[in-house]
């Protein structure tokens, strides 16, 4: 496969680039077609590394019909409603919900997931996951995190899920230790989820500080054990919406622990900015966390969209460029370097958060042949336009294309 005429990364010059047996083979100002090759025209459009999701629920996406809206549009009220649903959750429910919102995915180039996947009730969801993941791995790379949506120090019962979730094969551990009963619980909550990783050798990734409460400081608790295990960049807290509503002074002391324990944060905007602000009157907090100060201080930050049509967000195509836009907005990212830039935060930040080898992810020669075309000549271009993208390869092979 020949495809010509396109500007990598928002290269001042476009390139041609060949695909051989799923690896890009050559990169060059000018390649002459070989016979019968099949031939993409780049019309001098950007060429960008697949989109990476790090956080979404694919056991809830597309649930919305059937579980009933979440009325007070709170994250409290979404995981009530969502907790009466779960009860009959029907593993082929599951699989073909979370396959439809995969053929989203496809479309809008996302070809790199991370889901939580709740555990608290029973592994109904997990199983049917796992099978999931392996049915379509040709297309997209799912990393499954196990996660105690009802938190872990109350119950034995969730426990021993979240361990027999990593013993069937999730990547990740995860938690949610703002939502535990009290500060305490919530600290030993941290320390449990980080020996139960340890001992089993997986990711950590939890949601942490999913709150407006100024109060809710378990990221600080989180990044010192990431320091002091040495776990360091394979652990991740995800929301830490607590943030934006923490004084200046504090956060200045945090940005030390997070820089020092290489820690990785993931923003999920969209859902955020509809779950967060619920309690306030005016003025109305925008319920995200720093990320353009975090990205400033060198800590990596990618996004997720969190959630699809379901009872936390009603919304949503897997858009990952929508998502971008809104913190982008939210976090007065606006400036045109940073607009052109941005597509760093949903390419090759989420690679480094999911922990993706280095030459598995990228765009250069001897690497899989992964990569989103799009009309635009620049990222910038492909924001301000939005026309989605014109094709989508994989292993060098075109799993997607524009109408
Ligand atoms: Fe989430």
């Amino acid at each position: 496969m020949l495809i010509r005429n396109v500007r990598i990364e928002n290269a001042e010059s476009a390139s041609d680039i060949r695909v051989e047996k799923g690896i890009i083979r050559e990169i060059s100002a000018h390649l002459e077609a070989l016979e019968g090759e099949e031939i993409i025209e780049g019309q001098g459009g950007l060429v960008l590394p697949p989109f990476v999701d790090c956080h979404v629920h694919l056991d809830t996406c597309l649930s919305l019909d059937a579980t009933g809206p979440n009325l007070s549009g709170t994250l409290f009220e979404g995981i009530r409603v969502w907790s009466e649903y779960r009860k009959k959750l029907d593993k082929e429910e599951v699989k073909e919900r979370a396959l439809r919102t995969l053929g989203m995915y496809r479309k809008k180039g996302v070809q790199y997931i991370r889901s939580h996947v709740d555990i608290s009730n029973d592994l109904t969801a997990l199983e049917a996951l796992l099978e999931l993941k392996e049915q379509v791995r040709d297309e997209v790379e799912i990393q499954l995190v196990a996660f105690p949506q009802d938190g872990v120090m109350t119950s034995e019962k969730v426990r021993g899920n979240l361990e027999e979730a990593v013993r069937m094969g999730a990547d990740v551990v995860g938690g949610i230790p703002h939502f535990e009963l009290t500060r305490e619980h919530g600290e030993k909550s941290i320390q449990y989820i980080m020996e139960i990783a340890q001992k089993y050798d997986r990711l950590v990734d939890l949601h942490c500080d999913e709150i407006d409460d100024e109060q809710s400081r378990f990221l600080e608790v989180l990044a010192a054990k990431a320091y002091e295990t040495g776990m360091g960049s394979r652990v991740s807290a995800s929301h830490t919406t607590a943030m934006h509503s923490y004084n200046n002074a504090y956060c200045n002391k945090l940005f030390r622990v997070l820089s020092m324990s290489g820690i990785n944060i993931i923003a999920n905007p969209l859902v955020n900015v509809n779950l967060q602000g619920r309690f306030d009157t005016y003025p109305k907090r925008r319920g995200i966390t720093r990320v353009k100060e975090l990205s400033e201080n060198g800590i990596n930050v990618s996004m997720g969209h969190d959630d699809i049509y379901d009872p936390f967000y009603p919304l949503g195509n897997g858009d990952m460029t929508q998502v971008l836009l809104m913190g982008l907005h939210l976090c007065h990212m606006m400036g045109y370097q940073e607009l052109n830039d941005s597509y760093r935060i949903i390419t090759y930040n989420g690679a480094k958060t999911l922990n993706f080898e280095e030459e598995q992810y990228g765009l250069a020669v001897g690497k899989p042949a992964n990569f989103n075309l799009f009309k635009g000549r620049s990222f910038f271009e492909v924001l301000r336009e939005r026309e989605g993208i014109q094709y989508s390869v994989r292993k060098g092979k075109i799993i997607h294309r524009k109408e």
